[in-house]
C-alpha cells in the first residue's frame, strides 16, 4: 500500500516546467499571486531549446517531468511553456490525475475576446509549425486574422544572457519589423523566455503592442484552483529542480527571480 504525504488534496504543491528560465516569467508571477501555495518548478536545461525539437520528443520530455510530478504527489502541474503547451499537451493530458495547465490553451479565450481583427504571435519553431495559436485563438473568434513568426535565436540569448551582443539587437530589431509589416492590433510573447526581451523590443515597437500572457495564464489558473477548492492558504515553500546545469539555471535566473534555495539535479 503507499503512502500518501498528502491528505488534502489542497495542501498538495503546484509543479511547474519549462526548458529553463523562461517559465520563470509565469512562476514569478503566481508566486505574487499565491503566496500560500507550495510550489515546485523544473528546468529541463538537458533538453533546452525545447523550439528546435520533434513532436515525439517533447512529448517524451513532458511525461518524464509529468511522472516526476506524480512522485512528488502534485495537485497540479503549470505548463510555462508554450512550445510543450503547442506539441506535447493534448497527448499527454488524459494521462495523469491531477490538473494540467497549458498556457497557449488557457489564454487563448479572453486574448480572443478582446476587441482585435489581427493579432501577431511571436514564438519557437515548433510552437508556430503545431498552428496551435492560430487554432486556439480563432475557436473563440474566427474572423481574427492571426500571424505567427518563429524567432529561433531568442531563447539562447535570454539563457545565455546575451541582451547586449549586436547581433541580438539586429535580430530582434528584424523580427519586430517582420510583424509590423502585418500591421497587428497586438503581438503575443508567446513563448515565456521572450517577455525578458522587453527592453530589446520596446525599442523598435511601443511597448503596449506586445502581450505577455503570463498574467492572464495566472488569473486562469488561480481562478480554477479557487473554484475546484484547491487554494492552499498555510503553505508557501518552493524547490527548484533541474534535468541538468544547475549552477547556470542559478546565475541566469537571479535576473528574473531569487532562487530561496539552489536547483537540484534529478
Ligand atoms: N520557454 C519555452 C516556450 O515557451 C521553450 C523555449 C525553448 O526552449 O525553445 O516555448
Amino acid at each position: 500500500m503507499s503512502i500518501l504525504k498528502h491528505n488534502n488534496l489542497n495542501s498538495r504543491p503546484v509543479g511547474f516546467f519549462d526548458s529553463g528560465v523562461g517559465g520563470l516569467s509565469v512562476y514569478a508571477r503566481f508566486r505574487k499571486a499565491l503566496p500560500h501555495e507550495d510550489c515546485l518548478y523544473f528546468g529541463d536545461l538537458a533538453n533546452m531549446p525545447y523550439g528546435n525539437k520533434s513532436r515525439e520528443d517533447l512529448i517524451g520530455f513532458a511525461r518524464r517531468i509529468l511522472d516526476f510530478y506524480n512522485q512528488k504527489e502534485v495537485k497540479a502541474v503549470v505548463i510555462a511553456c508554450n512550445t510543450s503547451s503547442a506539441q506535447a499537451y493534448d497527448t499527454v493530458k488524459d494521462e495523469y490525475r491531477f490538473k494540467i495547465y497549458p498556457i497557449i490553451q488557457s489564454c487563448a479565450k479572453v486574448i480572443a475576446s478582446a476587441n482585435y481583427g489581427k493579432i501577431g504571435v511571436f514564438a519557437t519553431e515548433a510552437t508556430v509549425k503545431s498552428g496551435v495559436y492560430t487554432t486556439e485563438l480563432q475557436k473563440y473568434n474566427s474572423s481574427l486574422e492571426v500571424k505567427e513568426i518563429s524567432c529561433p535565436n531568442w531563447v539562447p540569448i535570454v539563457e545565455n544572457n546575451r541582451y547586449t551582443d549586436k547581433s541580438a539587437i539586429e535580430d530582434v530589431k528584424n523580427q519586430v519589423s517582420k510583424i509590423l509589416e502585418f500591421s497587428p492590433d497586438r503581438v503575443i510573447l508567446g513563448c515565456t523566455h521572450y517577455p525578458y526581451l522587453m527592453p530589446l523590443l520596446k525599442d523598435f515597437a511601443p511597448e503596449e503592442l506586445f502581450i505577455d500572457p503570463a498574467e492572464i495564464f495566472v488569473n486562469y489558473i488561480s481562478t480554477d484552483l479557487e473554484s475546484n477548492g484547491l487554494l492552499n492558504e498555510v503553505g508557501g515553500t518552493e524547490q527548484f529542480f533541474v534535468s541538468a546545469n544547475p549552477e547556470s539555471f542559478e546565475s541566469h535566473s537571479r535576473i528574473f527571480y531569487q532562487l530561496l534555495s539552489p536547483p537540484v539535479l534529478v
